[in-house]
């Protein structure tokens, strides 16, 4: 609101008046009459007491100086009188003449009275500067010309446009102030609905859950200076916008100490506003001071028992819109109410029920691409060899990784939705997937096909959706590499001879044969999670070909594999693979709540 300014210095000001007087006394010097009186007089002195050397020339000098002195300072009180004449006979804003540096030098009628009352004899005693700057010097500096910014009095609690006349040769200043109050409040309360509409569009876009969207409104709406609000939603919201007298309405009440009281119900045909705002539909709001007595303004406007109790005090005033089946109604404004709170009620209720909708509808969608996610991992866990949610616990796993990394919150929760998807490949290989016996070298290089096949997969699903979702994106980088190590000794190959990565759209081994894996920085972050959690519960589960591990053993296994000799940072990376032993036993209690399998080994002790 309040704009920046440069700072004048006060040496500047004080040339200024130095200027400014001295001009008044050069144009009195210059007057022909008091020089040619001068001289008169001081010559008739001079010839006839014929005084000698330099004192032949005081009687010349004096009293034309007292001659200027006078004349300057009469042109200089006349023209204060003259100035406070601009002004209207009785204003009710403050109006004052102030010289070049700040000092209140005349004033008249309540500007007077409020200035002796609180002992006021500086401009910048009764109003604030825009930010670090003080008044005086955001009106008398460089840019003084243009001070369209509201100054704060803390003297009279109000904001003021400043009007200044004058200009830089003169040493005083006519200053009035508008009392733009009004006008300051209005947009503080504008830029707070915007923040509240941002605040939403954000959530909408971060597709955050769990946070109460009536909260939020309820907060907001009780920052503008409201004793409780409270929220309702229609039970029947297929009756319409103006239901009438056949629904009810379920609100909870918010104060503004913090706190939540609710479940309210109110009623179907309850006489309470929110009914009557809802039938007449508009907004409703009134102030019992508007009222002979408050028992009539109570009768005509009962509040519901509960509410009543809730506010521990007599309904002052009330406001009251509804806008599809969210119904508002807030109690007890601070000060009185006016059309600018109800206008800013309406625009809260309408910018909620939009977006509300909005969320709604993302929500909803965000469940259709959760539950289709579900439905092909388990078409895919149906025909692996692993069974009893290994899938499942690999999401919560790589959540769990991503967390203690600090990935976004965002990022966290799309990991712990698709990290199921990184065998999706094995749906192309079921002749291999429960073999009783070990895989030969062709098949074992079949085998590794899945990371191919899975990216070709989802890649299938993001096409055919005809949207780019992150989340599918994601899934694709994680099916393709979440057997690549960060040394490189992974699969399958990807790279190139000169560097680039190539895209796996064939279905023939031969292609990738000629290419090595990626390694390092190639590797998407989000497929190192995943290849840890992957094999964390894959050595933890009961195989055909191996029993179900221990814990320490398997925090053993992936800190130094006894088979290649790898350790955790060569296969993982650093990074990820100290933050496993960082959280290891969360992903401990992870298996242990999520284990559904038929444990076949001793060994699953911890
Ligand atoms: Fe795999
Ligand atoms: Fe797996």
């Amino acid at each position: 609101m309040r704009g920046t300014m440069k700072h004048s210095t006060k040496r500047g000001s004080a040339e200024e008046q130095v200027r400014s007087t001295g001009s008044v006394l050069l144009q009195e010097i210059r007057r022909p009459g008091g020089f040619f009186l001068a001289l008169v007089v001081g010559g008739t002195l001079s010839y006839t007491r014929r005084f000698e050397s330099v004192a032949n020339y005081i009687p010349f000098i004096v009293p034309y100086l007292v001659s200027v002195l006078t004349r300057s300072v009469v042109r200089l009180k006349g023209r204060r009188r003259e100035m406070l004449l601009d002004l209207p006979a009785y204003r009710r804003d403050p109006a004052f003449i102030m010289d070049c540096e700040g000092r209140i030098v005349a004033s008249a009628g309540e500007t007077e009275a409020l200035f002796a009352r609180e002992g006021i004899d500086h401009l910048d005693q009764l109003l604030q500067g825009p930010e670090e700057c003080s008044a005086g010097s955001a009106l008398l500096g460089d840019n003084r010309d243009k001070p369209d910014y509201p100054f704060y009095s803390p003297v009279t609690n109000r904001w003021y446009s400043v009007q200044l006349r004058g200009d830089r040769r003169e040493s005083d200043w006519l200053v009035w102030l508008d009392d733009v109050t009004e006008r300051v409040h209005l947009e503080e309360r504008k830029d707070a609905l915007r923040e509240f509409t941002h605040r939403l569009q954000h959530e909408l876009l971060e597709r955050e859950t769990g946070h109460s969207d009536d909260t939020r409104l309820a907060q907001l709406l009780l920052s503008e200076g409201y004793q409780a609000v409270m929220l309702a939603r229609l039970d029947a919201p297929g009756d319409g916008p103006v239901p009438g007298g056949n629904a009810s309405a379920h609100g909870t009440v918010y104060t503004a100490d913090g706190a939540s009281h609710g479940p309210v119900t109110i009623a179907a045909g309850a006489e309470a506003p929110i009914m009557r705002s809802r039938r007449e539909g508009r907004a409703i709001w009134d102030d019992a001071r508007s009222w002979a007595s408050r028992s009539e303004f109570e009768r005509t406007y009962p509040v519901l028992p509960d509410v009543a109790a809730i506010l521990g005090s007599p309904v002052l005033n009330f406001a009251n819109y509804h806008s599809g089946d969210v119904s508002i109604i807030a109690f007890n404004k601070a000060g009185r109410l006016n059309s600018g709170d109800i206008a800013i009620l309406e625009s809260a209720a309408d910018t909620a029920v939009t977006a509300f909708s909005l969320l709604d509808l993302a929500r909803r969608a965000d469940r259709r691409f959760i539950q289709s996610i579900h439905g092909v991992c388990a078409a895919a866990e149906y025909s692996d060899e692993l069974t009893g949610g290994h899938i499942w616990r690999v999401n919560d796993y790589s959540r769990h990784i991503a967390e203690t990394l600090g990935l976004d919150p965002l990022q966290c929760e799309e990991l712990g939705t698709v990290a199921a998807l990184h065998d999706i490949g094995k749906v192309a290989i079921p002749h291999l997937i429960k073999l009783e016996r070990s895989l030969t070298g062709d098949e074992r290089e079949e085998m590794q096909m899945h990371t191919i096949y899975g990216t070709q997969i989802v890649d299938r699903m993001r096409i055919t959706s005809g949207e780019s979702d992150p989340r599918l994106q994601m899934a694709s980088e994680i099916a393709l590499h979440h057997h690549q190590h960060w040394n490189g000794t992974g699969y399958p190959g990807l790279i190139a001879d000169d560097g680039t990565m190539i895209a796996p759209r064939s279905r023939d081994i031969a292609t990738y044969r000629r290419l090595r894996p990626a390694r390092e920085q190639e590797i998407p972050l989000p497929a190192l999670i995943v290849s840890l959690a992957d094999k964390y519960d894959a050595l933890r589960s009961c195989r055909q070909y191996k029993p179900a591990f221990s814990h320490k053993k398997v925090r053993d296994l992936l800190a130094r594999d006894d088979r290649s000799g790898l350790v955790g940072a060569e296969v993982f990376g650093s990074e990820v693979f100290q933050a496993f032993m960082d959280t290891h036993r969360e992903l401990e209690r992870i298996f242990q709540e999520g284990q559904t399998e038929v444990l076949c080994d001793s060994e699953m002790k911890p």
